[in-house]
């Protein structure tokens, strides 16, 4: 059969329906704690019940006599590992995933222990019975705007930018905002929780994981346990959600050291308790803005000052103040991200990493100053529309924020709006709107594919990325498709296998970009070498390619997605609970390439701003230095209940230097979303609610 494409385009932009979604929804689509292996033993991790101190002793010798357990690792016998590197990331190992190399604790849930057997009911209740016993020390988790430790982190971005003089700016505005914002630790548990097999396979290391990128997973077993990273393969075909907290964690890296001990394959699975110490969360924060304009609304002065706190091993900074940068200009424009280290777990990247709560506290703080203006907040916002990156000084690629909120106030019933608050009433509701801004970078990071052109007239692309519920597989078969000209059920595509070669991780919002770019190099190149009606042979034609050149060869811009988020709620006012009557976000994040998913991707940030708005809040306690009720039945989030009307759409707003157009849309949803609900409580009621969550005993 000959494989002459067939002059089709046009998969992309219309949508579709999973290619593995009926694997889903049937249960075919195998997770990663359900791959069946032969000889399979399991290993339950021990956490620590105490904030500080340091392990005094720990009684295996009754644990291993109980059924079916085969071994007890800790830190008394665990192998080494080389913890001296700089992962994919860019950043060193956080040692709560190089586990049992030492015995201090440095925060409650630490993992101190794995126990190994052979079913995991025997693992658990072994690890339950196994006494650990502890020095204790003193400890510190007082999360204070007033720390005198707290200093100032970079990580991907200055830690503190500065221009003008401040003090001058805000003496010479004729108005002023200065308000503090909280925001209370936020938790990102995914439907599934993190799960790996490790085993050793006739030399090389396999682990079938549940992760966001095995080029990164493999990558950091690799130096962890000094092995050629081509020796390891990381396999991970579906993934139940990751926002932030699938990359390299306690569970495998126990499961390998176990897999290597027994010489057998071992599973270690997280129990969700388990992931709120060890799976990372969204910092705390406390962001002070002091925002000076004139009469008109213009601003002069803008200050942005965050801080969030880390744990003492590992340094993680919650970057609010990166949106501040890139949204708002003034003569005088001052941020910068602080972090103070405490008794508690290490912070990670959750959705929308710092854009998440530094919008609320931004756009809340705009809404604040368009009231004291008396000028509306679309209308604040469009004459502070800035010519160039604040900070930077760069020109935007893109910028179609107000086409955004022009669109979403026609849509919305803008226009209809009375400013004034506390002043619409139906029973016992106090109702109000409310909007805000939302913006996210746009980035790509270098990718390798291969796309094979089979003798049976199909497309195979391979290409080591991830799909943790985006639809991602699906846009790529979108995307190969027309990139290959012919028809999308020609193109299968495999992905999660660390052998298909190094690609971004599904991170950032550039997961689909970056595999994208990757994808459309190779497809068009394999398109010219395919020659109309000649044969293909048995093994196919394969083109492979790499974006590290094409990807590093893009100019210095201001890069970013932006949207408008609406949102309407009523208020009880005799209960405080505030409900989101309806809300509605539109976008300009590049070409949009399956509507369908897009959709889902917009509207589920958006159902995660509401949550965050009024729901999300996990409490520690003092007296112990843990949670109250680490669950989910202690840690409340939006459900559909709580969402009765959501819509997500999007404006045209193609990216001039990506070859398929595309932005990312991973993340710019739940960016604003919680000012917008805030921004409406207080056009309800005439209360400004600064710390989140707007819980009812706050409302009364
Ligand atoms: Mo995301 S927080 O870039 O997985």
């Amino acid at each position: 059969m000959t494989t002459a494409p067939t002059a089709r385009k046009g998969a992309v932009g219309t949508a579709r329906t999973r290619v593995e979604g009926r694997d889903k929804v049937t249960g075919a689509a195998r997770y990663a704690a359900e791959i069946p292996f032969a000889g399979l033993a399991h290993g339950w991790l021990v956490l620590s019940t105490v904030a500080r101190g340091r392990i005094r002793s720990l009684e295996t010798a009754e644990v291993l006599a109980m059924p079916g357990v085969l071994a007890v690792l800790h830190h008394g016998n665990a192998p080494r590992l080389n913890t001296d590197y700089i992962g994919l990331l860019g950043v060193p190992p956080d040692p709560t995933c190089t586990v049992f190399q030492h015995d201090r604790v440095p925060f409650v849930g630490w993992p101190v222990a794995l126990v190994v057997a052979e079913t995991p009911e025997q693992a658990r209740e072994a690890a339950e019975a196994l006494v650990v016993r502890y020095e204790e020390e003193p400890y510190d988790i007082a999360f204070t705007a007033d720390r005198p430790d707290a200093y100032p982190v970079g990580g991907r971005m200055p830690a503190v930018t500065g221009k003008g003089d401040l003090a001058a700016g805000l003496a010479a505005s004729a108005v002023v905002v200065d308000a503090q914002y909280t925001t209370p630790e936020e938790y990102h548990h995914p439907m599934e929780p993190h799960a790996a097999t490790a085993r050793w396979d006739g030399g090389r290391l396999e682990v079938v994981d549940s992760n966001q990128g095995a080029t990164w997973v493999v990558g950091e077993l690799a130096n962890l346990f000094s092995l050629d990273p081509a020796s390891v393969r990381v396999r991970s075909e579906h993934v139940g959600g990751g926002f932030g907290s699938k990359g390299v964690r306690a569970h495998q890296v126990a499961a390998v050291m176990a897999a290597t001990l027994l010489q057998r394959p071992v599973r270690v699975v997280l129990t969700r308790r388990q992931m709120f110490s060890l799976a990372g969360y969204r910092s705390p924060t406390i962001q002070r803005l002091r925002l000076g304009a004139d009469t008109d609304g213009r601003l002069r002065a803008l200050e942005h000052d965050s801080l969030s706190h880390t744990s003492t091993v590992h340094e993680f900074v919650e970057p609010s103040t990166g949106a501040t940068r890139v949204m708002y200009d003034a003569d005088a424009h001052h941020t910068a991200n602080r972090v103070v280290r405490l008794d508690v777990p290490t912070p990670t990247w959750m959705r929308a990493p710092g854009e998440a709560p530094g919008s609320f506290a931004l756009e809340a703080a705009l809404d604040e100053l368009a009231e004291k203006c008396g000028i509306d907040p679309i209308e604040l916002r469009v004459r502070n529309e800035p010519e160039r990156g604040p900070v930077s000084g760069l020109p935007f690629s893109t910028r179609n924020l107000i086409a955004c909120f022009r669109e979403g106030a026609r849509r919305f019933g803008w226009a209809d709006r009375d400013p004034r608050p506390g002043l619409r009433r139906e029973g016992r509701w106090l109702l109000g709107t409310g909007t805000a801004a939302a913006s996210f970078p746009v980035m790509a990071m270098p990718s390798t594919a291969a796309v094979t052109a089979e003798a049976d007239g199909s497309f195979t692309v391979r290409i080591s990325a991830a799909d943790i519920g985006t639809g991602a597989r699906t846009a790529l078969t979108q995307v190969a498709a027309d990139a290959l000209e012919v028809a999308p059920d020609r193109v299968r595509v495999r992905i999660g296998d660390s052998d298909f070669g190094p690609a971004m991780i599904a991170g950032g919002s550039m997961g689909t970009r970056s595999w994208s770019w990757a994808i459309t190099a190779a497809a068009g190149e394999l398109r010219e070498r395919l020659v109309p009606g000649a044969a293909v042979p048995p093994e196919g034609i394969t083109v492979r390619s790499d974006t590290t050149e094409a990807v590093g060869a893009l100019a210095q811009m201001e890069r970013h997605s932006f949207g408008a988020q609406f949102a309407e709620v009523a208020v009880d006012v005799a209960t405080g609970e505030v409900r989101v009557r309806r809300m509605l976000g539109v976008f300009a994040a590049g070409r949009i390439i399956n509507p369908l998913t897009a959709r889902g991707q917009f509207t589920g940030g958006m159902i995660w701003g509401i949550s965050m708005a009024l729901h999300e809040e996990a409490v520690r306690d003092r007296a112990s230095g843990g949670h109250y009720g680490a669950d989910l039945a202690a840690y409340h989030v939006a459900t559909h209940a709580d969402v009765p009307h959501i819509e997500a759409d999007w404006i045209d707003d193609p990216d001039p230097h990506d070859p398929v157009g595309i932005k990312g849309i991973g993340e710019i949803g739940i960016v604003g979303a919680a000012a917008a609900v805030a921004n409406a409580v207080w056009h309800a009621t005439g209360v400004r609610h600064r710390s989140l969550p707007i819980r009812p005993d706050r409302v009364i």
